[in-house]
C-alpha cells in the first residue's frame, strides 16, 4: 500500500472518520480531510487523532474549487476519495436543495479539480492516480421479495432525492472516466452500521431512544429490507479498491445481510435487555412505535457482491449478530460522544420528522 498523501472529502462524518481512522491507524500515509462540518459532521470522530502528523484536517466545502486546487497544488494526493455528501433519505424529503448542491454540483466542481490536477501529472504519479467515488446501493431503486440482488449492470432508477443525487453524481463521475481519461473508480455500498454514526439514522436512534426509554418509531409495517454492513467492512473495501480497482469500473460491495426493518429493532431490544435492561423489568420491543412510512420508502436492497469478492478478493469480516452487538456495546461505552452530537439541531430534526408521522 502506497505511503502517500490522499484527499478525503467528508472525513468527519460517519464511514468517512471510520475510513480517517482505519488508514491513520494502519500507518497507510498522511491524510489531508476535506470537510465543511455539517450537523453530520463531527471533529470529535477524530479527536485522538488530531495530534497525528499524518492527520492534516481542512474545514471547507467541496464546491470551493478554489480550495480544493490550493490543497491539490500544495499536498499532491495520490488519491482523492470521496466520502462528502448529504446522505440522509428524510432530509432529502423535507429539504432536497442541499443535496443536489452537494451531491451533484459539489461532485462535479471536485471532478474538475481533479481533472485540473490529474493531466498535469506525468508518468507514474499519473499512472497511480485514483479518484474513488463512494456511492450507495439506493441509485438502483427498490427491489421485490424475489427479484435477484443488485449488480453493477443493474440500470439506476433511483426513487429519493437523496438517491437521485447520488446517482447524477455517480453519471458525472463515469463521464469524467469515459470523456476525460480521469481514472475514476466507484462503490455503490448498502447501508451501513458501527460507531459514530449519527442518530438520525435507524440502528443509532432505535440504541439512543431505547436507553432513553424512548418510542422506537418504525415507519409503516416495518417489513422493509436493508443489506447491513459493518462500517469496518466497508473501509476496507474502499481500501482493496484503491489499492487494486479498475478505472472506469464500480463495484458493489454489501454485507449478504437482508434485515427487514422490524427484525433489526427486535435485534438490538434483545441486546439491551441483557446488557442494560429497563428498570422497569418490561422488554425493550414494549417501546416500540410503528409511525407513519416515508413517502416513497424503497421495499428492499440487496447487493450481488460478487464482483468485488472474486476480482479483489474482498469479503466482510463481521457477521450482522457480531457487528451489531460490538456497535450498541460501542454506544453504551461512549454516551459523552452522543452528547456532544445531540445539539439543538438534531432536536430540531427530531421534532420535524417525527411530529408529523403519528402513529400509523
Ligand atoms: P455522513 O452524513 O455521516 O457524513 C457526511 C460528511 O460530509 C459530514 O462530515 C459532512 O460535514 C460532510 N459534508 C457534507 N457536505 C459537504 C460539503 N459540501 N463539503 C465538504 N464536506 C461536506 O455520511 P456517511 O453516512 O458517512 O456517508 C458517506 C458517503 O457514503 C456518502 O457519500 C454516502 O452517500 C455514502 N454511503 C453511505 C451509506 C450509509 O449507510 N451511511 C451507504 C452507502 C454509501
Ligand atoms: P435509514 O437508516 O434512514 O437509512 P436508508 O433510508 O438510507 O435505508 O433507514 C433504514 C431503514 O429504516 C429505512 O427502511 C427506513 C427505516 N427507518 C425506520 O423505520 N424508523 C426510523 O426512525 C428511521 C430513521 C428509519
Amino acid at each position: 500500500m502506497s505511503i502517500e498523501s490522499i484527499l478525503v472529502t467528508g472525513g468527519a462524518g460517519f464511514i468517512g472518520c471510520n475510513f480517517v481512522r482505519h488508514w491513520l491507524n494502519s500507518k497507510f500515509g498522511k491524510v489531508i480531510n476535506l470537510d465543511k462540518l455539517t450537523y453530520a459532521g463531527n471533529l470529535g470522530n477524530l479527536a485522538d487523532m488530531q495530534d497525528s502528523q499524518s492527520h492534516v484536517f481542512v474545514r471547507g466545502d467541496i464546491c470551493d474549487a478554489g480550495l480544493v486546487d490550493s490543497l491539490l497544488a500544495r499536498h499532491r494526493p495520490r488519491a482523492i476519495v470521496h466520502f462528502a455528501a448529504e446522505s440522509h433519505v428524510d432530509r432529502s424529503i423535507h429539504g432536497p436543495e442541499d443535496f443536489v448542491q452537494t451531491n451533484v454540483v459539489g461532485t462535479f466542481r471536485l471532478l474538475e479539480s481533479a481533472r485540473g490536477y490529474w493531466s498535469k501529472l506525468a508518468g507514474a504519479a499519473k499512472e497511480n492516480f485514483r479518484f474513488l467515488h463512494v456511492s450507495t446501493d439506493e441509485v438502483y431503486g427498490t427491489l421485490g421479495p424475489e427479484d435477484p440482488a443488485f449488480s453493477e449492470t443493474t440500470p439506476y432508477a433511483p426513487n429519493s432525492p437523496y438517491s437521485a443525487s447520488k446517482a447524477g453524481s455517480d453519471h458525472i463521475a463515469r463521464a469524467y472516466f469515459h470523456t476525460y481519461g480521469l481514472p475514476v473508480v466507484a462503490t455503490n455500498c448498502s447501508n451501513n452500521y458501527g460507531p459514530y454514526q449519527f442518530p438520525e439514522k435507524l440502528i443509532p436512534l432505535i440504541i439512543l431512544n431505547a436507553l432513553s426509554g424512548k418510542a422506537l418509531p418504525v415507519y409503516g409495517d416495518g417489513q422493509q429490507v436493508r443489506d447491513w454492513l459493518y462500517v469496518e467492512d466497508h473501509c476496507i473495501a474502499i481500501r482493496e479498491v484503491l489499492a487494486k480497482g479498475k478505472p472506469g469500473n464500480t463495484y458493489n460491495v454489501g454485507g449478504s445481510a437482508e434485515k427487514a426493518n422490524i427484525d433489526v429493532v427486535k435485534s438490538i431490544c434483545a441486546i439491551l435487555d441483557e446488557a442494560r435492561p429497563l428498570s422497569s423489568g418490561r422488554p425493550y420491543q414494549s417501546l416500540i412505535a410503528f409511525v407513519q412510512d416515508r413517502p416513497g420508502h424503497d421495499r428492499r436492497y440487496a447487493i450481488d457482491a460478487r464482483k468485488i469478492e472474486g476480482e479483489l478478493g474482498w469479503k466482510p469480516k463481521e457477521s450482522f449478530e457480531s457487528g451489531l452487538r460490538k456497535t450498541v456495546e460501542w454506544y453504551l461505552r461512549n454516551p459523552e460522544w452522543t452528547a456532544s452530537v445531540i445539539s439543538g439541531e438534531y432536536r430540531n430534526w427530531l421534532d420535524a420528522n417525527y411530529s408529523m408521522r403519528g402513529a400509523a
